[in-house]
């Protein structure tokens, strides 16, 4: 049965982004499904209705027919307990959702026996990337906490000489280099200030670095990476070191914005008030963590205020202050999720709940709560085994991978072993030089295997650059070939010649797309 699938128009004052764009609607219409879309649902993200009926979807006035006919609605914001209770029974809702926060909402899912995926419990992975929508949104926050900071500040980022005068390069500093820190750093270095950036771990010193800003340190050893590389409480005699070294930097630097957080805690409070108090009238702080509680003593949520002359800057929506590129970066997440759990791409949604990244997303099915996942831990590198905690560790992307692992170290020792006999029975029949070249062969292929099995995927661009120099020796070894040893060697090496061209063009072509990716327009 072909499902509906709806678009509300977002209803949480202030809120501008919509769950979809014409983009990812024409998407959408292709996995098979029929797409509702509320009047006005986009308009203010700069997407008109034409452009919605026009890409295929079928505009409805009437909010509550909307919900009322919906077999799965997608929003961005948690829908208010009046949507929720308008909802069909047995829909399924795409949205943020913040579990820990709204166990109300939850229980009014619960009657409508809905089946909720939450976009903000998506598993921090690596094949869940596509769907990371707070990736997506922190990205977004930093670049605008940048320009929100410059529209305060009253002087240029890029210093200048001029005839009228030498202006200054404004100077930035950035606190917690996650996701929306870097975004900050790019933006304002993009904008021409000199930038330095603080956080606990000190393994994002080269992305940092990289970024073309100045890393500061503090004399205290303490690692803050905690579980899976995330960031971890640190101790208060490191809190109290990196507040005065933060204190030492207000009567320096121009702009401060702070993004420290450590996942399910409160904003750890880093600038006092008389931190602020160092800083010089015209300054500006942007409080990213505002909603958390702040790292900054005076931040206002949702609030800009002033004091002694420093703009304390603590909005709460800033991904919603560039709703345009945001909905289209919150939609793509929302098509990929949507894309994986339509497998049949015929208008029907099907959960597996045996895949960690579905079954971390789903935050209750059928009515049935199933938060927290006990499936996926939220961790990106792989956390040790517990032999206790087998059954569930197993189910954890991390030991699955580790499982997958040893039973593929299991297969290459039977493979192995398998081919050892192989070569043993040839040798019995076969001419010595025949043996001798194919256990060079063999042996090649089961090494190159292992090799390319073991590369991370970071790695898989140099590598694709090895293949490509082993492709030149293939060329070099099958032009040395034909003609003169016989037709099937002939033949072996033009089929090499071939296909190591092809590998070699390929990767060319690869090469030359993925650097366009990166090239400035
Ligand atoms: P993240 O978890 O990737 O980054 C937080 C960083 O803070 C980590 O690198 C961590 O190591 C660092 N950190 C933790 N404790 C620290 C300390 N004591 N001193 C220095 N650094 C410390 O988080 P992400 O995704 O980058 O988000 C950052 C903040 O921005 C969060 O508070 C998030 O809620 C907020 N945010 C705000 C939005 C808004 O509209 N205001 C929108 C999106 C995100």
């Amino acid at each position: 049965m072909v499902m509906t699938l709806a678009v509300p128009r977002e209803t949480h004052p202030g809120e501008r982004r919509v769950a979809a764009t014409p983009q990812s609607i024409a998407e959408l219409i292709k996995l098979g499904y029929t797409v509702n879309v509320e009047a006005g649902a986009g308009a203010l993200a700069s997407f008109s209705d034409e452009a919605y009926t026009l890409a295929g979807a079928q505009i409805v006035a009437d909010a509550a027919t909307l919900w009322a006919t919906a077999d799965v609605v997608t929003k961005v914001r948690p829908p208010s307990i009046d949507e929720a209770r308008q909802l069909k029974p047995g829909a399924t809702l795409i949205s943020f959702v913040w579990p820990a926060q709204n166990a109300t909402l939850l229980d009014v899912l619960a009657t409508r026996s809905a089946s909720v995926l939450a976009m903000d419990c998506v598993p921090r992975i690596s094949r869940a990337q596509k769907l990371d929508a707070l990736s997506s949104m922190a990205n977004m926050a930093g670049y605008r906490a940048v320009i929100e900071a410059a529209q305060h500040f009253g002087r240029v980022f890029t210093g200048q000489i001029t005839a009228a005068g030498k202006m200054p390069p404004a100077k930035v500093l950035v606190i917690g280099a996650g996701v929306a820190g870097l975004a900050a750093i790019g933006a304002a270095r993009g904008l021409g200030a000199i930038v330095r950036a603080f956080d606990t771990r000190p393994d994002v010193a080269q992305q940092v670095e990289s970024m073309g800003a100045e890393f500061l340190g503090i004399d205290i050893d303490e690692e803050g990476g905690g579980t899976g590389g995330y960031a971890k409480q640190m101790s208060a005699k490191f809190i109290e070191a990196e507040m005065a070294l933060f204190e030492a930097q207000a009567r320096e630097v121009d702009i401060i914005i702070t993004t420290a957080l450590i996942p399910g805690k409160t904003a750890p409070l880093l600038i006092n008030a008389q931190t602020v108090a160092c800083m010089r009238a015209g300054s500006v702080i942007v409080d990213m963590a505002a909603e958390q509680g702040g790292n900054c003593e005076l931040t206002q949520p949702g609030e800009v205020v002033s004091v002694n002359g420093v703009t304390v800057i603590g909005y709460t929506d800033l991904p919603s202050r560039m709703a345009n590129q945001s909905s289209q970066l919150y939609a793509t997440n929302v098509r990929h999720l949507l894309t994986d759990i339509t497998p049949g791409k015929n208008g029907e949604l099907q959960l597996d709940m045996d895949d960690v990244v579905q079954r971390g997303t789903t935050v209750m099915q059928s009515g049935t709560l199933c938060w927290p996942s006990p499936v996926v831990a939220p961790s990106p590198a792989p956390t040790p085994m517990s032999p206790t905690a087998k059954g569930v560790a197993s189910a954890t992307p991390d030991a699955a991978d580790a499982h997958a692992a040893r039973r593929h170290g299991v297969w290459s020792l039977v493979a192995l072993m398998a081919t050892a006999l192989l070569l043993l029975a040839l040798g019995a029949v076969a001419p010595g030089a025949f043996v001798a070249h194919f256990t060079v062969f063999v042996l090649a292929v089961f090494v190159g295997y292992q090799v390319v099995w073991n590369v991370t995927p970071a790695l898989h661009t140099p590598l694709m650059s090895v293949t490509n120099a082993i492709s030149g020796i293939i060329v070099i070894g099958a032009l040395l070939h034909p003609g003169g040893t016989g037709t099937i060697v002939s033949v072996l090496s033009g089929i090499a010649l071939v296909v190591a061209t092809i590998n070699i063009a390929g990767g060319f072509l690869v090469t030359q797309r993925m650097l366009k990716m990166f090239q400035r327009t």
